[in-house]
């Protein structure tokens, strides 16, 4: 039985991946199922906290008694995480939101090219939602990062490290993805490091044990 250690708290979870449109029919997309974001969504219900989930692309429902905003592409997840961060209590951002867009975006369908012929696809980089939150004045919330990355063991805590520092968020859950790890498997493997680096809590299990090891962590630094 959880104790309700989050009654009362307003927690914002992005969770699954944004897109990027390419040409009306087409985008750039990723893996993200949005299951890891569920999970912390329930975690976070049962503990009895008030839950909105962002919610990008989604392989899953999201929990019962959540209330979930689309914004499947990143520019419409950039406005709900801003619009609602001031009033939140917490903002995990589990979602896996697009580096990149298409630096021109066609109103008509791209043509195809003869076979074998080159084209090519300019991309600008994205602003960076966490670091825009995170590094707000006078913020009095928890926000909590995750980090992707295809390394492993000590060269993955270092880029977590690196990616806490730059983000300037309160905690990090650093995950190992690649084809067969992170993206849209039912287990997860996390470090949740605090903003000097120092692994606090490591898990492996399912994401709903993963998301309880975070919101652990959440409601000790509340
Ligand atoms: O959805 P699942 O299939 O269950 O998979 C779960 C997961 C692997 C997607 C999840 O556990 C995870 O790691 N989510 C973050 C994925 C990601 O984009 O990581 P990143 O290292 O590229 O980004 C670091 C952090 O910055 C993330 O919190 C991300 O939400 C945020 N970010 C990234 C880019 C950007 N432009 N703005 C951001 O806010």
């Amino acid at each position: 039985q959880h104790p309700k250690d989050l009654a009362g708290r307003l927690v914002v979870i992005s969770a699954g991946g944004t897109r990027e449109r390419i040409d009306p029919v087409r985008y750039l997309g990723n893996d993200s199922s949005g299951k890891q974001g569920m999970a912390l969504a329930e975690e976070a219900l049962a503990r009895g906290a008030e839950v909105v989930v962002v919610a990008g692309h989604l392989d899953v429902p999201a929990p019962r008694g959540a209330e979930v905003i689309s914004a499947r592409y990143t520019e419409s997840m950039r406005q709900a995480i801003t619009s609602l961060a001031d009033e939140a209590d917490v903002v995990i951002m589990a979602a896996a939101i697009a580096d990149y867009r298409p630096a021109n975006q066609t109103t008509t369908k791209i043509k195809k090219i003869d076979e074998g012929d080159e084209t090519t696809l300019r991309l600008v980089s994205n602003p960076d939602i966490l670091s825009e939150i995170s590094h707000r004045p006078d913020r009095g919330n928890v926000v909590v990062g995750f980090a992707a990355e295809t390394a492993s063991g000590a060269a993955l805590l270092e880029l977590g490290r690196a990616k806490i520092r730059r983000k300037g968020c309160d905690l990090l859950a650093v995950n190992e993805v690649g084809e067969e790890k992170g993206f849209g498997r039912d287990e997860n493997t996390v470090s949740v490091l605090d903003a000097s680096g120092e692994v606090l809590a490591a898990v492996s299990g399912t994401k709903r044990d993963v998301a309880e090891a975070i919101i652990d962590q959440i409601v000790r630094t509340l």
